[in-house]
């Protein structure tokens, strides 16, 4: 069986809803963030002070590959992964994507102050680099999305369902 992705920005609840997600489906659980930084053996904030984003991009693609190289796993993705093409392909042909959808808003309301774990959050405008952000990703996290689901004023239980729902939807027994 095919793998579920949860793609969308920081703060709309990947990690969260990707562990309870795949306790439901009875699918393996793999954030990349965690992986990277249990390979690296550094922290994502480290990595980027050490090494730069373009360097953390490559290793989050490597780590991708090998997430995605397992069959019934629900894999969270960092917010910045459809940012390479070659990410992009490879979730669109090795995943059912599913796209958490978040109102800037909100999302400034859960990390907006987390620039110490979130490095790109890092700056003197949070809010106005989420909306920045955002509006850059928001096509690709659309083209690669075979599902969106709004995340925005949701329990995590509620957006469990939805995704359950959209997966059945999708053909998958759930
Ligand atoms: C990033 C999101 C983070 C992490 C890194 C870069 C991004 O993951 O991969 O800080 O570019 O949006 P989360 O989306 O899990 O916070």
């Amino acid at each position: 069986m095919k793998n579920i992705a949860l793609i969308g920005f920081m703060g709309s609840g990947k990690s969260t809803v990707g562990k309870v997600l795949s306790k439901r489906l009875g699918y393996s659980y793999t954030d990349t963030d965690k992986l990277i930084e249990r390979r690296t053996r550094k922290t994502i904030p480290e990595i980027f002070e050490d090494d730069g984003e373009d360097k953390f991009r490559q290793i989050e693609s490597a780590i991708l590959d090998e997430a995605l190289a397992q069959s019934e796993a629900v894999v969270s993705c960092g917010g910045g992964i459809v940012k390479l093409e070659r990410n992009r392909t490879m979730l669109k042909e090795k995943a059912i994507v599913v796209y958490l959808k978040t109102d800037p808003k909100e999302v400034f309301l859960r990390v907006g102050r987390s620039g110490h774990t979130r490095p790109l959050l890092n700056a003197n405008d949070p809010e106005a680099e989420i909306n920045r952000l955002l509006k850059e990703r928001e096509p690709l996290y659309k083209e690669v999305a075979d599902k969106v689901v709004d995340t925005t004023g949701k329990s995590l239980e509620e957006v469990v369902d939805l995704i359950l729902e959209a997966l059945e939807a999708e053909g998958l027994k759930v």
